[in-house]
């Protein structure tokens, strides 16, 4: 008697001539679905096959810094040059997909006037934007920080979007020590990443989470697996509570990693597994993809690490394992131009070779021969490892 009643209500709702108000939710709704299915097609597009993030969002205070220790002059003219050089590296595309950038960046040009967004997409990568705006004391909480930027954020990714960038970057700061994180810190920082990630993905840009344990510490590598692995549940929790479509995300996270002044440093392999334990345990496997942040381990320490997550595990994964390295790809690059023009071509090459060997460690096909320069860059569309060296 029941059921027939509901079934009536149903059939009476479903002959009622549709109102207004229905047309319109039912045109919002097909219009979410349609943004959906993109947001999923570009979050899978930015972790295919064996290409990685080029992550060059350094704020303008980072850049400075990093300038700074070099020599570089400290303006926007040398922060321009530089980004520059790095979107301009010829074969770039083969070897990366998608490529993050700061605010400042994503308005600038080259010298003769194209804009990067520009040289980016005809090079085959996806812009991005970093759009948080940093970590700030958290109250209460003496040494945690927890990030900001969500204050008309939504009207800042509408700006962003109309810019070309169709993916997004929040990073969440997390110190560990005997006391540290706390319940607050995680809580804080889990939060703003899901209320960023729901803009985005309301936004039509595919959120990219990061939330970074950082390595800074004497702590073991059973305590950053620890961490990881709470901040990592946390943070889905909140992604949940928001809505957010997991499919249409990626996720970047740290390697799990002992601090850099514990005393005992794993192997590359424990890493490894270490690190992949705790993804497990912790992502949905609705995930298309988690790209790493380096962290400031060196170029070959972050290549061989994802190198052996990838050889070990990559046929039982349910995500790609990819790279989303700042200084891991940019270093030997940034110190070999130093702000010379002349040395432009040459920190292209370093680039491009750090590139190259993430995209290999990516696919489980990094080695030492390759980081010695002996194996050759593949042409666009074959497997890194199977080509030539231009
Ligand atoms: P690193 O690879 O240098 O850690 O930088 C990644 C990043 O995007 C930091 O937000």
């Amino acid at each position: 008697m029941k059921l027939g009643m509901i079934g009536l209500g149903r059939m009476a709702c479903t002959l009622r001539a549709p109102s207004r108000e229905d047309c319109r939710s039912r045109r919002q709704k097909g219009q979410t679905h349609m943004k959906a299915d993109e947001l999923v097609k570009t979050a899978q597009e930015i972790v295919a096959g064996h290409k990685g993030l080029l992550a060059m969002d350094e704020s303008t205070p980072t850049c400075n810094k990093r300038f700074a220790r070099l020599g570089i002059p400290q303006d926007e003219e040398s922060r321009r040059a530089y980004r520059e050089l790095l979107v301009t590296t010829p074969c770039l595309g083969q070897f990366i997909s998608s490529a993050i950038l700061f605010d400042e960046t994503i308005r600038q040009s080259t010298s003769d006037g194209k804009a990067f967004v520009k040289v980016l997409t005809g090079a085959g990568i996806i812009p991005g934007i970093k759009v948080d705006i940093g970590a700030k004391e958290l109250a209460i909480h003496p040494g945690e920080k927890v990030t900001e930027g969500l204050d008309g954020l939504r009207e800042r990714l509408v700006e962003y979007a109309g810019l070309g960038a169709r993916f997004a970057k929040w990073r969440g700061v997390i110190a560990v020590d005997d006391r540290r994180p706390s319940r607050g810190c995680i809580e804080a920082n889990a939060q703003a990443l899901a209320r960023y990630a729901a803009l985005c993905q309301e936004g039509g840009l595919v959120p990219i989470v990061e939330p970074e344990v950082l390595m800074a510490g004497d702590h073991t590598l059973q305590r950053c697996s620890e961490v990881t692995e709470e901040v990592l549940r946390t943070v889905f929790i909140h992604l949940f509570a928001q809505g957010v479509i997991p499919e249409a995300m990626i996720l970047k996270p740290n390697m799990v990693l002992p601090g850099t002044a514990c005393s005992r440093q794993e192997t590359v392999e424990q890493v490894a597994d270490a690190t992949v334990k705790c993804l497990l345990r912790a992502v949905p496997a609705a995930v298309p993809g988690v790209a790493f942040l380096s962290g400031g381990q060196s170029g070959e320490m972050a290549s061989a690490r994802l190198n052996a997550m990838n050889v070990r595990f990559k046929s039982r994964l349910p995500w790609a394992l990819t790279f989303s390295f700042a200084r891991a790809i940019q270093q030997p690059a940034l110190e070999i131009w130093r702000g010379v023009q002349s040395n432009v071509s040459a920190a292209q090459k370093a680039l491009l070779h750090r590139a190259q060997c993430d995209a290999a460690a990516r696919c489980g096909e990094y080695d030492a021969a390759l980081e010695r320069g002996d194996q050759e860059i593949a042409p666009r569309g074959e497997r890194p490892s199977q080509g030539r060296v231009s």
